[in-house]
């Protein structure tokens, strides 16, 4: 292998910047020529193709979104698309390629490597921790602290006037940002997808706690379960609670990384380029599993789905109340 390219696809999240650094730094360091390729699969259609050396990855590892770019092509689903890609990578003579993105940046890897025999290894890269055979995806610790810093400060405000909020947060389908935030930040509920609630009885347990003396309350809905405009409504009308919505919305994909997604993309950057390099990692998805990198199948990631571990819900259970 001579030269690879890099992309990142779908919606941005922190530690992109610190995975591409690693990527360009350690194929570097075996005499590997990197390409970038700006706004992911949109950008490999197009052919934006742009070498990058060790300096222009310099200095952004602190910094939250992808300097290469995102973007979510539908020209790539098609097979024009795809054949227009294909030509690319050709033209610019790219052995190997490492996509950083989520499940939809994943199937199109999947489709390189299985309809065109394109060499693609994926690194897991989405808030929403929803990716099948990792532990952690990039992204997801900076997005967490975000959302419990933000429900620490409406903690504050909450209890100074004895309000009920709903919070919502991000996650698209998956419960798991809700469910560690309500952990993390001390909710005394979460709606999440998975699991079946019933919210008259969630508006019986905070009506009980104001009454033994309880000074606020938070409720933190997962996007996937609804508005929280509407189950506002409800608490507001059943309650009777003085109730406010905070919709956390992008602020959650955005700034600087935290130390674990600056090192968690580091090491999954490296281990991508070395285990394409072996050949190990063709077809395959870099994964955090416990405390150590290993590869799964691209097509596991696709087809098989990340459960929530049932412990973490029943601990939301207990100490909710
Ligand atoms: O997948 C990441 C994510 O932030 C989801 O949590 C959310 O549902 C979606 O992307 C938002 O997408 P967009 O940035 O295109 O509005």
């Amino acid at each position: 292998m001579k030269r690879i390219a890099v992309l990142t696809s779908g919606g941005d999240c922190p530690g992109m910047n610190a995975a591409i650094r690693s990527v360009v730094r350690t194929a570097l360091s075996k005499g590997i020529e990197v390409y970038g390729i700006e706004q992911g699969y949109k950008g490999l259609i197009e052919g934006e193709f742009r070498k990058l050396e060790s300096k222009d990855v310099a200095n952004i590892i602190q910094k939250g979104g992808t300097f290469l770019r995102s973007a979510r092509s539908e020209r790539f689903k098609t097979e024009e698309g795809q054949k227009e890609a294909i030509k690319n990578l050709e033209k610019h003579n790219i052995d190997g390629l490492v996509v950083i993105g989520g499940d939809g940046s994943l199937r199109g890897a999947t489709v390189l490597c299985g309809k065109y025999g394109v060499n693609v290894i994926g690194i897991p890269g989405s808030i929403d921790n929803d990716i099948y055979g990792t532990d952690m995806s990039i992204g997801v610790d900076t997005a967490l602290n975000t959302i419990v810093r933000c429900i620490d400060s409406i903690n504050d405000t909450a209890s100074s006037h004895d309000r009920t909020f709903l919070i919502e947060v991000m996650g698209r389908n998956c419960g798991y940002l809700a469910l560690m935030s309500a952990i993390a930040g001390g909710a005394e509920a979460v709606l999440i997808p998975e699991v079946p609630y019933n919210i008259e009885k969630i508006i019986e347990k905070i009506k009980k706690r104001y009454e033994e003396g309880k000074t606020r309350s938070i409720v933190i809905v997962a996007e996937g379960v609804g508005s929280a405009y509407d189950f506002g409504k409800v608490f507001g009308m059943i309650g009777g609670f003085e109730t406010r919505i905070t919709v956390l919305g992008h602020l959650q994909r955005g700034g600087s990384p935290t130390v674990f997604d600056r090192t968690l993309a580091t090491r999954m950057g490296a281990f991508a380029v070395e285990t394409l390099l072996d050949g190990t990692g063709c077809g395959k998805m870099v994964a955090l599993q416990k405390t150590k990198m290993e590869l799964v199948d691209l097509n596991d990631v696709l087809n098989k789905k990340k459960e929530l571990d049932p412990k973490l819900l029943e601990i939301a259970e207990i100490l909710s109340n």
